[in-house]
């Protein structure tokens, strides 16, 4: 039942979320196909995956994959010849797909898929987390400065691509009351890290050249690394963060362009690098004259104390750019983060973000401004909460799934988890169809590995986090009893 031929992983991995939503699961199913191909993802004549594949890796009987390819066949979208199987009919694509398609490679974040899709999900602990109400006091105090404010502003345009100069202050103020010495002509403010990411890739990579990543990492900086049409190239992250030799050769062997990392509570495994760690990759990027970009989104979420300085402190080259934002500690619907690197390459960076959007919404902004002042307030309540979450997030899966295994998260939102057994992207597809949504490993993995793990967010309310896990316990023992029946999985009927 776990190996799978990757022609099945991958269509799988185009159907996303289909499991989630209500109906009958052939026609979920169905609908979720019949998207794929209108989507022109798959080319015309495209064979489907053998309906007992597609059903071992949807973990469904394989009646509903037999219903599912029935209705499609029955509205033309599919044809089946006898020892050719199911094959996708020729005018049923409205465009010829590439094996690399960045709409195919973008489509496999569930997370992202998820918002576009407005797909309903009861128990998501998959995404960042919520984060908004624990400080709703503050964001409301800040809201309400920002909007008198607006109305002083709102005589000019209104377009700040750099950012408001009292924003860029504030943050550069902030890093250095973390020990990185800044001036405010070193920010771009830019929307959400995410921006920030792919901004940093447009300022030193080109077209199809190399980035390395860790092995796992954020899924949205998968994201980005497409859009921008560029090769991942992912490298192990261990107790201590990346391994630097495997590191050091892949960036030389791919003539590397760019590295993005994440030094503190790495995304997903919560890892920070030690210091001697720190250095080494510092006089490696130095020795290669490989960009570095260091993604502190997840810093000030600590579970140990505080948080090492950000890398670009030992850096004497300018090599490093520093991307943050406040998504993770005040809310994602800010859409306000940003960018540090020497003011040239912010005002070189500014016209890619000025080309994008003309700069952040302006109100945002100003939330903003009013913020950070409060921010230690902020990291202070939000650490608690977390520290709380951890607590009991390591109780519950203790008691309810002992089987599994983890290292203890040194920060950042998300548990890191080996299953003993089974694939994860198929237990995931089960725990969907139990109301719970988690990032299966090979989403997080440039090459797709890691499919013995989960990433799971905890930073959640308690009674949340506890029904969820609950669930999740639930599809956990539908799943692993079906593992062991090598007769096939039979899960979820039509
Ligand atoms: C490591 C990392 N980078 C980037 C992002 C995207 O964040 P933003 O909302 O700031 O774009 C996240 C979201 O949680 C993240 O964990």
């Amino acid at each position: 039942m776990d190996r799978m031929d990757t022609a099945t992983a991958r269509f799988r991995d185009l159907l996303g979320n289909w499991a989630a939503g209500s109906g009958p699961t052939y026609l979920r199913l169905s609908a979720a196909i019949r998207e794929v191909i209108d989507d022109g993802l798959l080319d015309p004549g495209a064979r489907l995956p053998a309906e007992r594949a597609l059903a071992a890796a949807l973990s469904v009987s394989r009646s509903t994959v037999v219903t599912a390819y029935n209705s499609l066949r029955r509205d033309g979208v599919v044809i089946s010849r006898q020892g050719s199987g199911t094959r996708v009919r020729p005018s049923g694509s409205k465009a010829p797909a590439r094996p690399d398609d960045i709409l195919a490679r973008l489509g496999r974040n569930q997370f992202f898929r998820g918002l576009i899709d407005e797909t309903p999900v009861k128990y998501d602990l998959a995404s960042a987390p919520a984060t908004a109400t624990l400080i709703a006091d503050l964001l409301r105090d800040a809201a309400a400065d920002a909007f008198s404010e607006m109305v002083m502003l709102a005589s000019d345009h209104g377009y700040a691509p750099l950012g408001l100069p009292a924003l860029r202050a504030e943050i550069a103020r902030d890093l250095r009351a973390r020990g990185l010495p800044t001036a405010p002509q070193q920010i771009l403010v830019t929307n959400g890290a995410q921006q920030a990411t792919m901004l940093a890739a447009a300022a030193v990579a080109t077209r199809g050249g190399t980035v390395i990543v860790d092995d796992p990492t954020s899924v949205g900086a998968l994201d980005a690394f497409a859009a921008a049409e560029l090769q991942p190239v992912g490298i192990p992250v261990g107790a201590d963060g990346p391994d630097l030799e495997l590191l050091h050769a892949a960036a030389q062997r791919a003539h590397a362009q760019l590295a993005y990392l994440s030094a503190t509570f790495q995304n997903p495994t919560g890892v920070v690098m030690t210091t001697p760690a720190r250095r080494a990759l510092i006089t490696l990027a130095t020795e290669l004259r490989l960009p570095l970009v260091e993604d502190m989104s997840l810093a000030d979420l600590s579970l140990s104390g505080s948080a090492p300085t950000p890398l670009a402190a030992l850096d004497k080259q300018a090599q490093v750019m520093t991307i943050g934002s406040l998504s993770n500690i005040v809310w994602g619907g800010l859409r306000v983060g940003w960018l540090r690197a020497p003011a040239a390459t912010v005002a070189r960076l500014a016209r890619f973000k000025t080309a994008a959007d003309i700069g952040t919404s302006l109100i945002a902004q100003l939330v903003a401004v009013h913020l950070l002042p409060n921010l230690d307030e902020v990291r202070t309540r939000r650490r608690e909460a977390l520290e709380r979450a951890a607590d009991l997030t390591t109780e519950l899966l203790r008691e309810l799934v002992p089987e599994w295994s983890w290292r203890e998260p040194r920060g950042g939102p998300f548990f890191w988890i080996e299953l003993p057994t089974g694939s994860a992207s198929t237990f995931a597809q089960v725990a969907m169809r139990h109301g719970v949504s988690v990032i299966a490993g090979p989403l997080t993995s440039a090459a797709g590995n890691y499919d013995r793990h989960i990433r799971l967010r905890f930073a959640d309310e308690p009674d949340l986090l506890r029904e969820a896990l609950r669930q999740l316990a639930t599809a956990w023992r539908a799943y692993s009893a079906d593992a062991a029946d090598t007769s096939g999985p039979a899960i979820g009927s039509s």
